[in-house]
């Protein structure tokens, strides 16, 4: 297959941060003959430090540590630094409500708000080593919040406002929180997301926790418990503005986000302080190629790790204007995202495969209504971006002018591990590329061994890296059996991905239980444990299919207990079930009552099988373990016969 090729513009390169293949790969070989070296004088450029760390990194296979002994804080990074500079009166957070309301928030304005917010949790108690759950919408009262936590060594743990009162749940008892931030709700798509309600709800089983701040977003009526619920504006109206960032090791918590693994029960993912720092705020020059003038903005969620390393910390310590946009890209029309990059002059967007196709297929007219010259560089991520989607992004996003990053990382990793330096690295559609300087990713096989160029295998990394996640909250157990035991002595990522020729990394996706839809992580085992507990289901299994838009979709096969069943009502209800028990964004497009599932021997649900039918509506491949090959080729017919 011919390969589209599209190499650095010349006057891109000129004035990018890595101006050239020589200088980037001169780089990234020097992180690897020396990382101690090439990461200590990072951190001393990059960063402030209160005191200087003992060591660069220690490593303890599989933990490991960086910069510890050394003294630094978030908050005071991502702040109270730029206030000397002529930064302090520069945006930090542009913000637009669905609505359409505005805020301009200048750096010196959020060192205002932050210490204000800190103070007020440090009156009520609240110190380095608690935890505070967020579920807030896309407010900079989120951002606010996460900075006082930071600011004070408060370990956050933001639950996307999309998750339901069950899941909510199920997070702040895993954390044993005691305190949860929240708002009485957010603006999407017109309606009212009720966050207080689901706080209520989650809470009748939460004993861990002592007090609710909740910020007035819609003004709509909420129910405030005595001596329990406060609103955010009551206490802030006594705040002290004077609330110094403590100086935190370097390996103090920072955050713990929960993401999908191949179980029913999210992991906590666990990310600490100065190497986490160090390398969201270097990728933002590396790969962003972030200069001071810059309008940023990634359309994330801060819900997600994208919009943790990418909305807040990775911005704000590069001292950029990050914007942010509270709602969703369809309100009032199709092109809300075009008309916030036209009227805030956006020079850097950043958004998801998802989110493209779905912009795509409404018609190049609402892009071309709106003036985007001020584009002069794109970001994807979260999922593959396959090339006629890429393409038009660069035509009729970018104009044929604007560099495509497309960024490979995880929850896990922090920060982006895969991608083009976009004055340095020829683009090809697809493909993230190179790793970033200090990554050692390679493609093997089932023993370690490496692939040949352009075979299939595990994607892997050889080295710890500064922002890859410490551990899983509660369980290091689990954390040494998912990543570090696959492929003993290195980091397994989950995915599959081949090299080419060129040394470009290929993702073709996840090799585990794990969905991925609208760029979401889902397990397969959440949504079934979500459906089993149903009273009418007797099992379920879960898998992803291919959709246009989303890239994959949640499709169940459902066996249900005996008895008279409505299935069209039930298969109704279901969804709907899935959405209370997890969120709307994990309700099936699709649920299959089948008579049996396909298992092995030993009872274990074959879920490839399941992929198969739903893939390429055939099964291939090795089914000698299978217990009932009759069930497979029921579910097969049922197939064909529906289409
Ligand atoms: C997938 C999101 C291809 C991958 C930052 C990974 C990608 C999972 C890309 C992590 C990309 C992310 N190309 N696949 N550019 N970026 N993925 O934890 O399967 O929500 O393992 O982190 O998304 O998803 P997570």
């Amino acid at each position: 297959m011919s390969q589209s090729i599209y190499p650095p513009n010349p006057e891109f390169s000129a004035n990018a941060h890595v101006a050239s293949m020589e200088a980037y790969q001169a780089m990234w070989d020097r992180a690897r003959d020396n990382p101690e070296r090439f990461w200590g004088e990072l951190a001393e450029t990059e960063l402030f430090w209160f005191e200087k760390w003992k060591h660069v990194f220690e490593w303890n296979p599989p933990f490991v540590k960086w910069f510890a002994g050394g003294k630094t804080n978030v908050s005071y990074n991502c702040i109270d630094r730029h206030l000397a500079t002529h930064r302090k009166n520069k945006v930090a957070i542009l913000w637009e409500g669905e609505p359409g309301d505005q805020r301009m928030i200048s750096y010196q304005e959020l060192h205002r708000l932050v210490s204000r917010f800190a103070s007020v949790l440090q009156s009520r108690g609240y110190r380095a080593g608690d935890r505070a759950i967020l579920y807030m919408p896309m407010i900079p009262e989120l951002p606010i919040a996460m900075l006082a936590c930071a600011r004070l060594g408060i370990t956050h743990s933001v639950v996307f406002g999309g998750f339901s009162a069950e899941a909510l749940k199920a997070r702040i008892q895993d954390l044993d929180a005691q305190i949860v931030i929240t708002s009485d709700g957010g603006w999407r798509r017109g309606k009212e997301v009720r966050l207080k309600d689901a706080v209520d709800e989650a809470l009748t089983d939460c004993p861990s926790v002592r007090d609710v701040i909740v910020f007035q977003r819609t003004g709509s009526g909420i129910s405030m418990q005595p001596g329990r619920d406060h609103w955010w504006h009551e206490l802030d109206a006594g705040a002290s503005e004077h609330c110094p960032a403590v100086p935190l090791d370097s390996e103090h918590p920072l955050y713990i986000l929960y993401t999908s693994g191949t179980t029913g029960k999210p992991k906590g993912i666990l990310h600490t302080t100065g190497g986490y720092l160090l390398q969201a705020a270097i990728t933002m020059k590396w790969v962003f190629d972030l200069k001071e003038e810059d309008t940023y903005w990634c359309t994330a969620d801060i819900g997600w790790v994208t919009g943790h390393s990418y909305i807040v910390y990775g911005p704000l310590s590069a001292g950029a204007t990050t914007v942010m946009y509270e709602g969703a890209p369809d309100t009032p029309a199709f092109d809300r995202l075009w008309r916030i990059v036209e009227k805030y002059r956006v020079n850097i967007f950043y958004t998801s495969p998802t989110a493209i196709r779905a912009l795509l297929r409404q018609g190049d007219h609402w892009p071309n209504g709106h003036d985007l010259s001020s584009l002069r560089l794109l970001g994807s991520v979260g999922e593959p971006i396959n090339p006629a989607a890429w393409e038009w992004y660069h035509r009729v996003i970018g104009k044929g002018r604007c560099p495509i990053v497309d960024t490979w990382w995880q929850t896990e990793t922090g920060a982006i591990l895969i991608a083009p330096m976009p004055g340095a690295v020829p683009l090809k559609p697809g493909s993230g590329t190179l790793p970033v300087p200090g990554i050692l990713p390679d493609v093997v096989d089932f023993n370690g061994n490496p692939m040949e160029d352009g075979k299939e295998g595990f994607l892997i990394i050889r080295r710890p890296w500064p922002s890859m996640l410490r551990t899983i909250w509660g369980d290091p157990d689990r954390y040494r059996e998912q990543y570090w035991s696959r492929i003993p002595g290195v980091y397994f990522t989950g995915d599959a991905a081949r090299r080419d020729k060129d040394g470009y990394f290929w993702i073709l996706g996840r090799v585990d239980d794990v969905m991925n839809v609208s760029g979401h992580r889902l397990s397969t085992m959440e949504v079934e444990s979500a459906l089993v507990r149903h009273p009418a289901v007797a099992e379920a299994a879960v898998v992803g299919k291919p959709h246009e838009i989303t890239g994959q979709a949640v499709c169940a096969f459902v066996t249900l207990k005996k008895g008279d069943h409505d299935h069209d009502a039930l298969a109704k209800e279901l969804r709907q079930w899935v959405a209370h028990e997890i969120g709307a964004f994990a309700r099936p497009d699709e649920i299959r009552f089948t008579e049996s599932l396909p298992k092995t021997r030993s009872g274990k649900i074959m879920r490839r099988l399941l992929r198969e039918i739903v893939t390429s509506h055939s099964v291939s491949g090795d089914v000698t373990t299978l217990e009932d090959m009759g069930v497979i080729t029921r579910l097969a017919a049922q197939q064909s016969e529906e289409e």
